[in-house]
């Protein structure tokens, strides 16, 4: 469905038209009880309204000479010309049907000093077989993974190493970004910039799906640097829940963690993940007088994994208790549901489940991620 020209957008006016009308398009699940949020696409009623007399009134073109100025597109990227691009150097193979497990490919970046990266952006070779794409720096005394291949795809269940093997997820390497459809690039303010100490590699987590034609993909990753050191060092965290056990037929089943800020930081934005199940997701600051306040409630779909950038940034004090909660729905009413009869626990495909809030912060640049939170985890 292009809509780049008018002669493209035409014939669907009508179901442009509806799809704004029931707030379906432009995609948006953030509860507008709760925060602001830069990237809200949300159109006003008066927007709306003027969409659906233009589709009323046949949809008409307008005079040409007041149309803007098509735009430029800068060689596929949606960033400017990166500095950098690191791709995968062997391409993936995914098949044509079937589960294909979590695959990783590690990349050397060769990066003789450390890079500050002010923006970065994904691009899969092959975007129809990406269900999402993580992209993590891997700093050159980390020990996760040490003993994978770097350069070729693996899969955990590959690795030679037991313990390896088993902990092939879990990293305190830090998320250069996160990919899936429709998710725009990371662009930091002026100032703020994810770290990538010299002799880092980039790790690929790739999950594929299949939808019955085989192919190869090779991602990239492309990195625009910060034109001098930035002061304020963006690192993203994570409030997990992996202990979730959610009962068949439960509707509205609800699990939560808290964490507390060893440090100050500066709340910039808040990504939550589940699966098919999942229904709603709030982020809260629960206040020592045991007040809560809700940051972000989203209505989930599991089809829109989107980013929620806060308009005003949020000063935390060091202390800050931050608390996520999911709801789930395993009941047969949820239409996405494959199995209501299954009671659901934690894992990487989709009819298992995860509890995943995201967020990033700034922070002081010599701050290290893996000093920075501390969790406390309840049911
Ligand atoms: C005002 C802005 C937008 C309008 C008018 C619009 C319009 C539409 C329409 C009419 C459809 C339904 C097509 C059909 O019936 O086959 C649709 C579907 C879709 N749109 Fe949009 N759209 C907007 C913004 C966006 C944005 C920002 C994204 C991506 C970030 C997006 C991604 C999609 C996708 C992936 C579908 C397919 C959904 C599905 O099959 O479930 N749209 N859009």
């Amino acid at each position: 469905m292009p809509l780049v020209t008018y002669e493209q957008e035409r014939p669907w006016a009508g179901k442009i038209a509806a799809a704004v009308e029931m707030k379906m398009m432009p995609p948006w699940f953030a509860d507008p009880r709760y925060g602001h949020f830069a990237n809200d696409p949300s159109l006003s009623e008066e927007q709306i309204a003027t969409i659906a007399a233009w589709a009323d009134a046949g949809a008409p073109a307008g005079d040409a000479r007041d149309a803007p100025a098509p735009p430029e597109w800068s060689e596929g990227w949606n960033i400017p010309q990166p500095d950098a691009v690191v791709k995968m150097p062997k391409p993936v193979q995914i098949p044509a049907r079937g589960e294909v497990e979590y695959t990783y490919e590690i990349v050397a970046t060769h990066f003789t000093e450390d890079k500050w990266v002010q923006m970065a952006e994904v691009r899969p070779s092959s975007a129809a077989h990406v269900h999402h794409a993580v992209v993590y720096i891997r700093p050159p005394d980390s020990a996760w993974l040490r003993h994978a291949p770097v350069g070729e795809p693996f899969t955990a269940s590959m690795l030679n190493d037991p313990e390896e093997r088993r902990r092939a997820h879990e990293t305190t390497s830090d998320l250069l970004l996160v990919y899936a459809p429709g998710s725009a690039p990371d662009r930091w303010a002026d100032g703020m910039a994810k770290f990538v100490p010299a002799g880092s590699d980039l790790v690929f987590q790739m999950h594929y799906t299949t939808n019955g034609e085989a192919a190869s993909d090779e991602t990239s990753a492309g990195l625009v640097f910060a034109k001098k050191p930035p002061k304020q060092r963006v690192i993203t965290l994570q409030l997990n829940n992996h202990a979730l056990v959610i009962p068949p037929g439960a509707e509205d089943f609800r699990v939560e963690v808290q964490g507390t800020l060893p440090n100050d930081a500066t709340l910039l934005s808040l990504f939550p993940h589940m699966h098919l199940r999942g229904k709603r997701f709030e982020y809260d600051i629960v206040h020592d007088d045991g007040n809560v306040e809700t940051l972000l409630r989203v209505n989930y779909h599991f089809h829109w994994q989107l980013s929620y950038k806060l308009a005003e940034p949020r000063e935390l004090k060091a202390g800050t208790k931050l608390r996520a909660v999911a709801w789930y729905d395993n009941s047969k009413n949820n239409p996405h549901n494959p199995d209501p009869e299954k009671t659901v626990t934690w894992g990487d495909q989709t009819s298992q489940e995860m509890m995943v809030g995201f967020f990033d912060v700034a922070v002081p640049a010599g701050m290290d991620k893996w000093q920075y939170f501390i969790r406390r985890r309840e049911n």
